[in-house]
């Protein structure tokens, strides 16, 4: 497969292994400019590796990626300043305030302190965290410090977001803040790739890739996986295509 070059991410043949353990195992997708993709698949499935190769945080075994037309391996300094990352697991410092974590986050982006305040605060009250700012990150609930993770991956207005499972934990109103947000940002045209379990967050997608045991077995718009394999729901999909459900362990 070649590359394309309108893509804005863009996946060949990529191989992870850790040691013996295949964890992603020839994985070929292609995200495009404006787009919101979304890496479905069980626990253990691969995504977060997959996430971390485009990332340039784990070098592929084989195959290659390209983020924002950057080689991942070749030219990671400028796959990095194109992309913001939300880790699946927070990355906020307990012992800071809210709005400390994002001032740490603007001069790790070298943005201007004038900037830098005016980005924080309207970030805060997007996030409905404007009244809590100057509280101890330690003393948020997981919901307000998952949308202050976010906060932090858009900081610095990056071309191309990933989250790796943004909602992860969420009772329904954090996830529906946590979705609103996302909504403003694809409105603002940022592409971005999203990890999830949630089927109905899947569901969100302009287009989803079903990976199962570091591998895709299914790729499209979400209606058309469902029409494809004549099943309602992506759930039924993945059981049509795997014979498990996707909340099911990897292990057997
Ligand atoms: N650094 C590592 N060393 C060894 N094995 C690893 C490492 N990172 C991930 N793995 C293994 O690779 C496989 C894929 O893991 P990965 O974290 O990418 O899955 P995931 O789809 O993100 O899962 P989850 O939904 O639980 O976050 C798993 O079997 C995992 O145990
Ligand atoms: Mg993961």
């Amino acid at each position: 497969m070649a590359f394309a070059d309108s893509a804005a991410i863009e996946a060949v043949e990529l191989v992870k292994q850790f040691g013996s353990l295949t964890a992603v195992g020839g994985v070929s997708f292609a995200v495009q400019p404006g787009e919101l993709f979304g890496l479905l698949g069980p626990n253990g499935s691969g995504k977060t590796t997959t996430i971390h190769m485009l990332c340039t945080l784990l070098r592929p075994t084989t195959g290659t990626a390209r983020v924002n037309s950057c080689d991942v391996v070749a030219q990671p300094l400028q796959v990095r300043r194109a992309i913001g990352l939300v880790f699946q697991e927070t990355t906020l410092d307990r012992d800071l305030t809210a709005y400390e974590n994002l001032l740490f986050t603007a001069y790790l982006h070298h943005i201007p302190r004038a900037d830098a305040q005016e980005r924080i605060l309207e970030l805060l009250k997007v996030m409905e965290l404007a009244d809590r700012r100057n509280e101890l990150v330690r003393k948020l609930s997981g919901g307000l410090k998952r949308r202050l993770d976010i906060a932090q991956g858009v900081l610095h207005r990056p071309k191309i977001l990933f989250l790796d499972e943004p909602t992860i934990g969420l009772d329904p109103r954090s996830r529906a803040a946590v979705w609103g947000f996302i909504g403003r940002l694809r409105q603002g045209g940022m592409t971005i790739l999203h990890t999830t379990h949630y089927l109905e967050e899947a569901e969100r997608s302009d287009r989803v890739g079903i990976i199962d045991r570091g591998k895709l077995i299914a790729l499209g718009p979400p209606v058309e996986l469902k029409k494809a394999s004549n099943r309602p729901s992506l759930n039924e999909v993945f059981l049509h295509l795997t014979g498990r459900k996707i909340q099911e362990s990897q292990t057997e």
